[in-house]
């Protein structure tokens, strides 16, 4: 996505206001290809707000965002819907799976807008995606008969479908038990040693202490950055 010297995330004096209340004021940070970046801070602070700016889901903002060397302000709606398929892969607290699908069709969804190959090249991706997530005899079965730290991990499959450069994720374990916790951040750290860059919004301190970035957010602003 960005050569090596250059932050893939570059943000300057980034603030957001919902009418009058200032939701994030005057962020400054960046985040370097290979990173993995932890968001902590107490409950409404603006973590989520910020992850959604930066996954490029929130416009609405003032300051200066670069994404992989893109300046995100000038960049028209079809450039935004282009960068946002090809460079971005989300996860959420919910998982967020469709309950009608089966797992396998859940991580083929992204693969539908755009230019992904054939529906047999598309097909057997899935199936390669799912099989390194640990998941590969799931293909067939529905996400109710998942367990969480299961349906999380089907997620992450669907979310790195499409070869993103970045990995968004909101709380990813904060609705699983402990060892389904620990088994899916497991698995971001090798997505992450394999390459992948991560930001991570996180309650859980024992974990963004294995983070190589922790930001820790306060009333919108930013409290320490530490590496
Ligand atoms: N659509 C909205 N309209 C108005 N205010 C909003 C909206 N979304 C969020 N807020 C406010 O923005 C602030 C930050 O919310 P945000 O969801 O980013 O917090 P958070 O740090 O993710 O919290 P949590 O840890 O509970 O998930 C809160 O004060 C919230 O009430
Ligand atoms: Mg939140």
């Amino acid at each position: 996505m960005s050569d090596i010297t250059s932050p893939l995330i570059e943000v300057r004096q980034l603030s957001k206001h919902f009418g009058q209340q200032i939701i994030l004021h005057e962020l400054s940070f960046e985040l370097f290809q290979g990173e993995f970046m932890a968001i902590e801070g107490p409950s409404g602070c603006g973590k989520s707000t910020l992850l959604s700016v930066l996954g490029l889901l929130d416009l609405e903002w003032q300051g200066h965002y670069q994404l992989s060397q893109l300046h995100v302000k000038n960049l028209h709606k079809r450039q935004l819907a282009a960068a946002r398929n090809r460079h971005i892969g989300w996860i959420f607290q919910n998982f967020n799976l469709i309950g009608e699908l089966t797992v396998l069709d859940n991580v083929m969804l992204p693969m539908r807008y755009g230019s992904f190959g054939s529906a047999r090249f598309q097909q057997e991706k899935a199936k390669t995606v799912l099989e390194s997530v640990g998941l590969a005899d799931k293909a067939a079965s529905y996400p109710h008969a998942l367990s969480g730290g299961q349906q999380q991990r089907v997620a992450i499959a669907r979310a790195l479908v499409t070869s993103p450069g970045i990995l968004f994720a909101d709380e990813p374990t904060g609705n699983l038990d402990s060892a389904s916790a620990a088994m899916v951040f497991q698995l971001l750290q090798q997505l992450n040693r394999e390459g992948m860059t991560i930001v991570m919004v996180t309650h859980d301190g024992q974990l963004a202490s294995q983070c190589s970035v922790r930001l820790k957010m306060q009333d919108g602003q930013i409290l320490q950055t530490t590496r």
